[in-house]
């Protein structure tokens, strides 16, 4: 019995974890935040990169501008901003998440075609 009680409660852990660790993997901003997170690319990020993030003050940001450009050092541009350069950083304004999805959204190349 005791055996029996354990065995469920180990199962049930694993039900949990296999549950919750795709959203840890792949944990993305609401559809909502979404949302915002396109607007703020297109009305800010866009005044410097353009509306179609083919440049502008700052640098195309397109699928073939950012082809071989490893993720987290786009992480940590759009995280921390170029110093010396007129590319801020997003922290203040932007989560980990936030940003990792907008890296995302670019690598995957927008606006898509
Ligand atoms: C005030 C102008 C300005 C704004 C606003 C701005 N950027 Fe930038 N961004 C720049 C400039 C300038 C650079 C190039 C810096 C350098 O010379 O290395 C840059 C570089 C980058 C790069 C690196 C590109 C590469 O090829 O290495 C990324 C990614 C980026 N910006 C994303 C964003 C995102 C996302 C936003 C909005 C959240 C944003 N930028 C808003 C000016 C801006």
């Amino acid at each position: 019995m005791m055996v029996t009680r354990a065995a469920h409660f180990r199962l049930g852990l694993a039900v949990a974890s296999l549950l919750s660790f795709p959203q840890v993997l792949h944990a993305t901003p609401s559809v909502e935040r979404q949302a915002q997170l396109e607007h703020l690319l297109l009305q800010d990020c866009g005044s410097c990169h353009g509306l179609r993030m083919t440049g502008g003050l700052g640098p195309a940001l397109t699928l073939d501008a950012l082809a071989g450009k490893p993720r987290e050092f786009l992480i940590a541009t759009v995280t921390h901003g170029r110093p010396g350069t007129a590319m801020p950083g997003w922290k203040a304004l932007l989560d980990e998440q936030d940003v990792a999805w907008l890296v995302d959204v670019l690598l995957e190349g927008y606006p898509s075609p």
